[in-house]
């Protein structure tokens, strides 16, 4: 692999806080870039002492993620060995292919590959034409006949923008006139601008939740542990729905025969399924799944690291990223044994007052190194700045307070203990990141 690599990771998150913790804990790493970061992606060279403390240095770089003229340039310059994208708007806009075209090596799908998260319409009609199991659907581009078919339906129905909305696309509607109302918002009110241009109408299921995200070179399926996102603001799953208030890994929903049914009926057939069309798929597949009384269907995939899923899952990885990630993009994952720490790993999202709505930003933030201090514990930063060398809040999302434990009740423990230390004027979080994992069964 040759030592003395220096790594690039695109986004501004808590995924792309984690995804940079975790590559500069590779010997192989010198130096990791994060355009453009946050207030967390900036240390110092650390000794490789302990599991915890990152080793390679950190640094911010101010390019955004969808400048990729600007980002390829700073590649070249610094000779960045390998590009690590953590958003879904830069792929499906073409970073990979754009880094390609310039020689560089990316970790990441193609702009083709990419339309199976960008394009909910295109992800419908493959898992059809590859007999991925997912609810009945309907793709619409004209409104009248949306509504006949919303009218008409044997189904309870979903209403989902075929295109990107940040997570905001998709209406679970309680009545038919909140049906009709989303497909107005949508596709004539256009609340989403052209990502509502397509509209699925889709059978709405019941069951529990959970991603499964894979390691793909475009043969090779390298499943990660199962993992649980908390959407709703409020314990009890109470609430408007947020970019997710937890996590935790692995869920023992997905036992280890459910996830050979998982590989075989999902994951396989879609990357075989894109790569058989011309769109070999690279990168993290992530399979966003509701697991029924009839198996898991596929509700969405995403074409990259889940947020918060990343959190919990990559410090729960015991190979080195950085050899993982090169397989895939080289295509020779079927060459590397990917081993999992034994462990479970909590992320509790610290929020900022008003978010999922208005928030405001610029408070000052205190506690992070106590809470740091506990064992298995790293806070990673999402929507955080420093204002003349303070660390202040700057987003929804503040802090990813995340935990490792030898089981998910050691690991929640340690997460509420250590969010217990950290503070800012405001902050509010779920009391209950990981309840269902510990009361089922
Ligand atoms: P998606 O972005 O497609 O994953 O949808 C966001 C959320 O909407 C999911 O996490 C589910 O909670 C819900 N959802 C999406 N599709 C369905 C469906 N067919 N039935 C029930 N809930 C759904
Ligand atoms: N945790 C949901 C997502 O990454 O899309």
């Amino acid at each position: 692999m040759g030592t003395q690599k220096r790594v690039l990771v695109v986004g501004s998150g808590g995924r792309e806080h984690a995804l940079a913790w975790a590559l500069a804990r590779s010997p192989y790493v010198e130096q990791v870039y994060v355009a453009p970061g946050n207030a967390g992606t900036s240390w110092p060279a650390t000794p490789r002492t302990g599991p915890w403390a990152p080793a390679a240095p950190c640094a911010r770089v101010p390019v955004a993620a969808d400048d990729f003229d600007a980002l390829i340039a700073f590649a070249r310059q610094e000779q960045v060995a390998l590009t690590v994208v953590g958003p879904e708007t830069p792929l499906a806009a073409g970073i990979v292919d754009a880094f390609q075209a310039a020689g560089l090596r990316t970790f990441g799908p193609t702009r083709a590959a990419a339309r199976i998260e960008a394009s909910k319409a295109f992800a419908k009609a493959f898992m059809a034409r590859h007999h991925i199991p997912t609810g009945r659907h309907a793709t619409f581009t004209d409104f009248e006949a949306a509504l006949d078919h919303v009218r008409r339906a044997e189904y309870e129905v979903v209403i989902k923008a075929s295109g990107l909305a940040a997570g905001k696309g998709v209406i679970v509607p309680q009545t038919p006139e909140e049906a009709e109302a989303a497909l107005r918002r949508i596709m004539v009110e256009r609340a989403f601008g052209a990502a509502g241009d397509e509209v699925v109408v889709e059978e709405r299921l019941y069951g529990q939740e959970a991603s499964v995200l894979a390691f793909t070179d475009g043969h090779t399926i390298v499943p990660m542990p199962a993992a649980q996102d908390h959407k709703p603001v409020f314990d009890g799953d109470r609430g408007p729905n947020t970019g997710g208030m937890g996590a935790y890994a692995p869920a023992p929903l997905i036992t280890p025969a459910l996830m050979d049914e998982i590989v075989r009926t999902v994951l396989r057939p879609a990357v075989d399924g894109l790569r058989a069309e011309g769109t070999p798929y690279v990168g993290v597949l992530y399979a966003g799944l509701m697991v029924t009384d009839a198996g898991p269907r596929v509700l969405e995939f995403n074409c990259r690291f889940g947020d918060p899923e990343t959190q919990v899952i990559l410090p729960l990885l015991e190979s080195d990223l950085v050899e993982v990630l090169e397989a895939c993009v080289e295509g020779t994952l079927d060459r590397v044994a990917v081993r999992w720490r034994p462990a479970a790993a909590v992320t509790v999202v610290a929020a900022s007052e008003g978010y999922p709505g208005n928030y405001p930003k610029g408070r000052p933030i205190s506690g992070i190194e106590d809470a740091e201090a506990l064992p298995g514990v790293v806070a990673f930063h999402a929507g955080t700045e420093l204002q003349g060398g303070r660390l202040v809040t700057a987003g929804g999302r503040v802090l990813n307070v995340t935990a490792v434990g030898n089981d998910l009740h050691q690991a929640v423990e340690r997460a509420y203990e250590a969010i217990g230390r950290i503070h800012f004027e405001g902050m509010h979080y779920r009391r209950d990141i990981g309840a269902k994992a510990l009361t089922a069964r």
